[in-house]
């Protein structure tokens, strides 16, 4: 890998909105850094999306963030980062973190009786890439609950009410019955739900947020290599769709606060995905 330069911005790249709380929890620890941020909301949710369509579209963004210059690459959906999980860092000469395997080994680390959930989209858990990451962890036991109509509420603006209520118990109680006690968040969606997961799974069940953790990973491999700003400085923030700028400004507002602005639409070329 070359040594890319420390004042090029960290690209993020998500299926739409969902990747706006992972640039929240990066914009937390990481201040300092720029970011530009890439929403295929043209295309979302991938989440039902058979999962070769996913790599495919999931590459052309990264590829389109790679092009711009960016310092290192954050895949910031899980749908994508099971996708593309195995080749992406073959295919780019920069840092890539990802959600699935921070989440994962931090599950992993918590769990006290080894019954370990995900819930997540469909692609997530077709994908099987959570069983994957956990492989090496000896004594767990992974219980993966796909819980789509998640998705839709959040982006209704939806956090609470019946209907959320009753779909959250239908989705989290095999996961109760299991006897679970830690629950990843495998969705980037779904820490806008963590109040409602937590008042149904109850206090003894610790939530893992796949945005959090992915954001922690970010600045542990940008500062063993380098790479991130020392001094406070001004930073900057650049949200790229796919879709309608002015609807993802709306959205995005909602989600991740008022400095989502001056979105701009770009279109993603066809790649050659090997
Ligand atoms: N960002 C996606 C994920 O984390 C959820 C939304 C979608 O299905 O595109 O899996």
């Amino acid at each position: 890998m070359t040594s890319p330069d420390r004042n090029r911005p960290i690209g993020i790249f998500d299926s739409g909105f969902g990747g706006l709380t992972v640039m929240r929890a990066l914009v937390d620890q990481l201040p300092n850094e720029d970011f530009i941020y890439l929403g295929d909301t043209a295309r979302q949710p991938y989440g039902p999306r058979p999962i070769a369509e996913v790599r495919e579209f999931a590459l052309q963004g990264l590829d389109y963030l790679a092009d711009l210059g960016v310092k290192a690459l954050v895949i910031a959906c899980n749908s994508a980062s099971a996708a593309v999980l195995r080749d992406a860092r073959e295919r780019y000469d920069i840092p890539i973190t990802e959600v699935i395997v921070p989440a994962a080994r931090r599950a992993a680390a918590a769990t006290r009786n080894g019954q370990v959930g995900v819930v997540c989209t469909e692609a997530t858990a077709t994908s099987g890439s959570y069983d994957d990451a956990l492989a090496i962890a000896h004594d767990i036991d992974l219980t993966t609950q796909p819980c789509p109509r998640f998705v839709d509420f959040v982006e209704a603006g939806i956090t609470s009410g019946d209907e959320l209520l009753e779909a959250a118990h239908g989705y989290l109680a095999p996961l109760q019955r299991q006897g679970i006690d830690t629950l990843i968040l495998g969705c980037t969606h779904y820490p806008l739900l963590a109040g409602v997961i937590n008042y149904v799974m109850g206090d003894d069940v610790q939530l893992v947020s796949s945005a959090e953790t992915c954001a922690q990973a970010t600045y542990s491999q940008l500062t063993r290599l380098g790479l991130l700003h020392d001094e406070p400085r001004e930073a900057s923030r650049r949200f790229l769709t796919t879709g309608d700028a002015r609807s993802f400004e709306g959205i995005g507002r909602r989600l991740l606060g008022s400095f989502v602005t001056d979105v701009e639409q770009v279109v993603l070329e066809a790649v050659s995905v090997g």
